[in-house]
């Protein structure tokens, strides 16, 4: 795919790179999620040849106007123009400007993500690799470009928790520094909500989140999701993260509701992260059919769980009024009663949940 794109935009002149993190990718012989390209010119030629050769869906976003292409085979291709970045303040959203390779490359966050690869059949291959990020990736060392890196974008005091994790690097020393007086001076603060669970569910999206929570945990970062966030490791038995997250929550009790409010998730999601916490609490199995969502937490919280357990409740008030009952907040109590007797697994079909029920019953 690369061969087509850089021998087309070789034929209308475009001087074309793959960039950024699929460049580190490549060199560690890792697989790569998505593509990122960068052209000194001709984006919206490029992006038009693309999206006609393979299909699939385009979109356009932000001030530069930066392609972005869900191919039909799943892969992602970024197209952008190359650009410089100006931050006018720690932590806000840069103004950008046109500029060189070189520039672009300069803006980036770690050595080892400020790579390119020319695609141009004249240099076919060719790394571009001005700020000697091959060599900290072969030393395994994470590096920002310049002190500001983190003053100016402190979701990359995340990321190099992340990236950390992720290969197993080590932070270069006077990136150490810096990074510690962009977390004393309180830069992650000045971070929206957005940014800092846009960061936290990268993390949890890892293969193994653990070693970037750990490393965020020594670093003092874990109070910026909230003041009382408490991870005690492990905890990621199921890749999805928003399971991760759910099992988060429910871990940290009271404050893992305002964490989980303070996070303005989209509704479904947060709906079933409350409704796993209301069945864990209640020790009760849920009246209604709960979302795959919360019975994969509650999987994940207590393990040995049985399936009936997390069904819907086999009873309802039709049994009750069924076996004569009269109706009123006695019906409350039964089928409370009945949950809790469901989950501990004194019955598991209906049959046995009505006999259970009339035994119930005649006894009162
Ligand atoms: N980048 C940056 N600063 C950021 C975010 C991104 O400099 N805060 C640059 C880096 O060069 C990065 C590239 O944009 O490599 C693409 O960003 P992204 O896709 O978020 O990162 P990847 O390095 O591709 O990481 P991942 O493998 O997790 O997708």
């Amino acid at each position: 795919m690369v061969k087509i794109i850089g021998a087309w935009a070789s034929g209308k002149n475009i001087s074309i790179w793959v960039v950024g993190g699929c460049v580190r990718d490549w060199i560690l012989k890792r697989p790569t999620k998505d593509l990122d390209l960068v052209v000194e010119k001709g984006l919206e030629e490029v992006s038009r040849f693309c999206s006609k050769k393979w299909g699939g869906t385009l979109e356009s976003f932000g001030q530069f106007g930066t392609k972005r292409l869900y191919l039909r085979s799943g892969l992602r291709l970024d197209l952008a123009r190359t650009r410089a970045e100006i931050y006018s303040r720690p932590a806000v959203l840069p103004e950008v400007s046109t500029a060189s390779l070189e520039k672009d490359l300069w803006r980036r966050d770690f050595t080892v993500n400020a790579m390119a690869v020319c695609l141009n059949s004249s240099a076919w291959g060719e790394l571009v690799d001005h700020y000697g990020g091959c060599a900290d990736l072969k030393k395994g060392l994470l590096r920002v470009l310049h002190a500001q890196s983190f003053r100016d974008d402190p979701t990359r005091i995340w990321r190099a928790a992340r990236f950390l994790g992720r290969f197993g690097f080590r932070l270069e020393s006077s990136t150490q520094e810096s990074l510690e007086e962009a977390v004393r001076l309180g830069y992650p603060r000045l971070l929206s909500r957005e940014r800092v669970r846009g960061e936290l569910m990268r993390i949890l999206e890892e293969k193994d989140p653990t070693r970037a929570l750990g490393t965020l945990k020594k670093w003092g970062l874990t109070p910026f999701f909230h003041p009382k966030f408490r991870w005690d490791g492990g905890d990621f038995k199921d890749p999805e993260p928003y399971v991760r997250l759910g099992v988060i929550c429910l871990k940290m009790g009271e404050s893992g509701k305002e964490f989980l409010r303070s996070l303005n998730l989209e509704r479904p999601v947060s709906q079933a992260i409350s409704a796993a916490f209301e069945v864990a609490e209640r020790l009760a199995s849920p009246r209604m059919q709960l979302p795959e969502l919360s019975r994969k937490i509650l999987v994940c919280l207590i393990p040995h769980i049985s399936p009936s357990a997390l069904a819907p409740l086999r009873v309802n008030g039709r049994d009750l009024s069924q076996m004569g009952i009269p109706s009123g907040r006695e019906y409350s109590q039964l089928l409370t009663k009945a949950a809790q007797a469901q989950w501990r697994g004194e019955f598991s079909n209906r049959s046995e949940a009505l006999r259970w029920l009339r035994r119930l019953h005649s006894r009162r």
